[in-house]
């Protein structure tokens, strides 16, 4: 991986817990950068799955330079450009595409692919890289299956998301084959859609001391 990259799963081991968004609409973007700043996730991956995605990281990513902002859910590389473009630091996706992680490699994009099996984990090492998404991780086997296939693939490191939530995630934290997890329990999408970013600072801050406690 280059220099840029690691720095990237530096920070996303620095911060702990992935915060995972969706965002239906912009104007939601600042205050929740601002809760997640305040709260201690300093870190967002907004995900792909909304029109309003490439416009929330782009104010996210020019309100807040603190702010580890990346784009989740990428599925193409247009994807990737839109999201580089507004301001992404780095590249989420639920699965392996090798287009996808070619593109961004050979542009020195830090890229996370979701990978489940054995053999989709071997591919992403053949590909060059080192830290790999594991999702869905709880329907997928969880810490367990992280255990079993890390102590084979020594060089991966995971970031376990999907069914991660406050009751199982300092279980997770605890491995040294995991780098950082991924989440919504924090900014789940009726708090946002009620506005309320108090409550999602406190369940950020919440998160934040399950990383520091854990670590
Ligand atoms: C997702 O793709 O939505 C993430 O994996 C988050 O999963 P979660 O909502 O179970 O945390």
């Amino acid at each position: 991986m280059s220099d840029k990259a690691n720095r990237i799963w530096e920070q996303f081991e620095k911060v702990g817990i992935i915060p995972v968004v969706v965002l239906n609409d912009s104007k939601d973007a600042i205050p929740l950068g601002k809760a997640l700043l305040e709260g201690g996730l300093p870190a967002a991956e907004v995900t792909f799955r909304t029109d309003a995605a490439e416009e929330s990281i782009r104010l996210m990513a020019s309100e807040y330079p603190d702010l580890l902002v990346g784009a989740g859910t990428v599925l193409t590389t247009e994807q990737v450009d839109r999201a580089v473009a507004a301001g992404a630091k780095f590249i989420v996706s639920p699965g392996l595409d090798e287009e996808v992680v070619n593109y961004c490699l050979e542009r020195d994009i830090p890229v996370c692919p979701g990978t489940q099996t054995a053999s989709e984990m071997i591919k992403a090492i053949k590909l060059g890289l080192t830290h790999v998404k594991f999702f869905p991780a709880e329907n997928a086997g969880g810490l367990k299956m992280i255990k079993a296939i890390g102590a084979a693939l020594t060089s991966l490191k995971f970031m376990p998301t999907g069914g991660i939530n406050e009751n199982n995630v300092s279980e997770y934290l605890k491995s040294d084959k995991i780098f950082c997890c991924g989440g919504s329990w924090m900014v789940k999408g009726d708090m946002i859609k009620a506005g309320d970013f108090g409550l999602i600072k406190e369940k950020v801050a919440e998160a934040a001391k399950l990383v520091e406690a854990n670590r």
